[in-house]
């Protein structure tokens, strides 16, 4: 008789079916349904909840419109894992509730908008001995897994410096932080723990020390009123006079693939390099081409992120409705935006390392870039989703190894947002996963140091002053 049991899927609830909750994890899960089911979900939009109903079987009993009518003492547990994925502003109430009745809870960044609240989180889940994890997904990615791992194997000694930068491009940046959902921090939260907690989180990481001291500049340069050109009317859909030659045009953003296709023109794939100019360079013709060939509908009505984002209608006409009418239609310069769209970070850490981190909306492609410098080597990293490559230079030995390269990759976060998936379901099962030495990857507590630096560093900022990160931490 085999002694292989087989192991019964972790059963999951999910709160809030969105862009992270439904179109990342939720279609990782339904890849993986060996390993993860969900029974439960809780959404008020009522496309998106029965929309990810459908996709998972849930009977109509276990859907829910609000995560209060499906966290509560009388529905009880239900399953093992709660997945929080709704807006920053709506994390620490469900979470807390989770905790409370039982569930081990996967919990969307930033864990909370305000550092009183990340510590009541971390307190809340070791008094309910009940894992509480934070999708810091940069961590997972196979690229900051090899960083961590050149710095573990010692090739650069140790690090004196690291220079990071998460370079949000031109078009993505606009999307959340000037017409999106992260454009006023007071809905939301500061651009620098929205934006780059994940980069704060991977520092820490990578320097295992606490910070010491942080420093922070940064404004709201660019996506101003008086920045518009002239003649611009205040959406895109108003007949705007510069809509063929203007980067932001909403219609050209969200009805077609331009802006995920424009990515190909970074690969060094030739071929992909051609088709990507042939679908940029002569829309009429795919759009014919489209007709005859279905699968390419997909280039002129685009039905993924960014698209989404904006309704849950993808048809050209809910589209188009929504640019009209919501947000997104908004012409750049004529927004109630008013988080910085460029900051820089000095960090001290504990043990003397020092690092810059810089976030700036205003690049010709998303992606995140790293040096370290350490007494043996130097670490020089580009994560993007034009490809990815870590190079190691060694001082001594004049040596130069390239430690990883990809290439252009549609898949979101370079990966991580399955990784982490994969390593949330091993750690409920009680398997050291394959990361070894990473297995206490984004606990609570682990989150918690990035979100104190990111507090710190707005306050910085806004106060124009050093921090020292003993008055955020003393601070009850
Ligand atoms: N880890 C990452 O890299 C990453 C990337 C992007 C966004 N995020 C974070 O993920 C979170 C979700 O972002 P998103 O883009 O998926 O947002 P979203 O708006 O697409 O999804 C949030 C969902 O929560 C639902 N909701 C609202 N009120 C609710 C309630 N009372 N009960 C249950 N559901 C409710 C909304 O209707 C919506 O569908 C945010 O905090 C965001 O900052 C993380």
């Amino acid at each position: 008789m085999s002694t292989n049991k087989k192991k019964k899927a972790l059963e999951a609830i999910l709160i809030g079916a969105g862009a992270r909750g439904r179109h990342s994890y939720g279609k990782w899960a339904l890849k993986h349904q060996d390993k993860i089911q969900f029974i439960a979900v809780a959404e008020p939009r009522k496309a998106r909840r029965e929309g990810f109903a459908k996709e998972w079987n849930i009977p109509l009993e276990m859907q829910f419109q609000t995560w209060e009518e499906l966290l509560n003492k009388e529905k009880g547990l239900l399953a093992e894992a709660c997945l929080i994925c709704t807006q920053d502003q709506m994390h620490v109430a469900p979470a807390l509730k989770a905790l409370e009745i039982g569930y081990h809870v996967l919990l969307e960044k930033p864990m909370a908008t305000t550092e009183k609240e990340c510590k009541q989180l971390v307190l809340a889940a070791e008094k309910a001995n009940r894992q509480l994890r934070i999708c810091h997904v940069a961590r997972y990615t196979e690229m900051f897994s090899r960083v961590k791992k050149a710095i573990k194997e010692g090739f650069i000694g140790n690090i004196i410096n690291i220079n990071h930068s998460e370079n949000v491009a031109y078009w993505h940046f606009p999307h959340g932080y000037v017409r999106g959902t992260w454009r006023k921090a007071a809905d939301s939260s500061p651009v620098i723990i929205a934006k780059t907690c994940h980069d704060l989180d991977l520092l820490y990481w990578m320097v295992e020390s606490p910070t010491k001291n942080i420093q922070s500049f940064g404004s709201l340069s660019f996506y101003r009123s008086e920045n518009a050109p002239p003649g611009v009317p205040k959406r895109c859909t108003d007949g705007c006079p510069i809509a063929d030659t203007c980067p932001w045009y909403a219609p050209r953003l969200y009805m077609t693939a331009d802006p995920m296709i424009r990515i190909t023109q970074r690969s060094k794939k030739r071929l992909l390099r051609f088709m990507g100019r042939l679908i940029l360079n002569h829309p009429k013709f795919i759009k014919s081409l489209s007709h005859i060939i279905k699968p390419m509908k997909v280039f002129v009505n685009w039905q993924a992120w960014p698209a989404t984002v904006i309704t849950d209608d993808l048809s050209p006409e809910g589209k188009m409705k929504a640019l009209r009418e919501g947000p997104w239609g908004r012409c750049v310069f004529h927004c109630d935006n008013d988080v910085p769209d460029h900051q820089t970070v000095n960090i001290l850490f504990e043990n003397g390392v020092t690092a810059t981190m810089t976030m700036h909306g205003h690049s010709y492609l998303d992606g995140r870039w790293i040096r370290i410098d350490g007494t043996k080597g130097t670490l020089v990293g580009r994560f993007t989703y034009g490809g990815e490559k870590l190079v190691f230079y060694d001082h001594f030995h004049v040596k130069k190894k390239i430690l990883w390269e990809r290439d252009m990759s549609f898949s979101a976060h370079g990966g991580g947002d399955e990784a982490l998936m994969a390593s949330f379901i091993a750690s409920m099962e009680g398997v050291n996963n394959e990361l070894g030495d990473q297995k206490e990857l984004t606990t609570a507590r682990s989150s918690l140091e990035s979100h104190l630096m990111g507090f710190a560093a707005e306050k910085s900022r806004l106060e124009n002053r050093v921090i020292n990160m003993s008055e955020m931490r003393l601070k009850k």
